[in-house]
């Protein structure tokens, strides 16, 4: 493996056969806003729909507070040549020091689900985090229902580990958390 990336002095410009992935910026906030304001989209994820600009701009915060200190790294997904942002994945978190592990996250907007984009990101993501992170382990947490993204993981090689008993707290209450994992060799 060539050295670990630094993630904040990298462009990270990633390309799939169909897509185009660019960490977020604050230029995106507007189209994080029309994405995440979806209840279809976050029905199972850890934020409730969003409402007005400045939610999507802290999105945006936060994942360039996790890049800049190598812990993480969202980027937008578009089609290549296309300045729509279509959703976003990436690593939530990343543990280079006392492991190698990465926490992978996803989402699309709704109109474009079941033609197989969100794969081809994962797939992008997976590839960066083994050749240029070093991962050793991948992981992801979902929400029991969220069939789609089992599918997901489970077309990717992620297997079940188990279920985490009320490991989150938002939308007013505890959430059970499926952990799915996938060790190396990633190719
Ligand atoms: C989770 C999520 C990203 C999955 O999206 P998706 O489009 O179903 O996932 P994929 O990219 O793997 O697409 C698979 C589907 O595309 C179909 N498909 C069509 N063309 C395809 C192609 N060229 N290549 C691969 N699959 C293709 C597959 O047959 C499959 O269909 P199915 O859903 O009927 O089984 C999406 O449901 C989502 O954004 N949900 C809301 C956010 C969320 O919950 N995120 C996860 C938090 S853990």
């Amino acid at each position: 493996m060539s050295q670990i990336a630094n993630l904040a002095r990298e462009p990270l410009i990633l390309h799939t056969p169909r897509l185009m992935l660019r960490p977020l910026e604050s230029r995106d906030a507007a189209q994080l806003l029309a994405l995440f304001g979806d209840p279809a989209v976050t029905e199972f994820m850890d934020i409730a729909p969003m409402a007005d600009l400045a939610e999507a701009a802290g999105v945006v915060d936060w994942a360039n507070d996790r890049r800049a200190h190598n812990a993480g790294v969202r980027w937008g997904v578009r089609m290549a040549g296309d300045e729509r942002l279509l959703g976003t994945c990436g690593f939530n978190l990343l543990e280079l020091d006392r492991g190698r592990r990465g926490e992978v996250a996803y989402d699309l907007a709704q109109a474009h689900w079941g033609q197989g984009l969100a794969s081809e990101a994962l797939s992008a993501v997976i590839g960066f985090g083994a050749q240029r992170l070093g991962l050793h382990r991948l992981e992801a947490m979902v929400t029991p229902g969220n069939t789609r993204s089992v599918r997901l993981l489970e077309r990717h090689g992620f297997v079940r580990e188990g279920v985490l008993r009320d490991h989150g707290f938002w939308k007013g209450r505890f959430w059970d958390q499926m952990i799915y994992a996938r060790l190396a060799p990633f190719d």
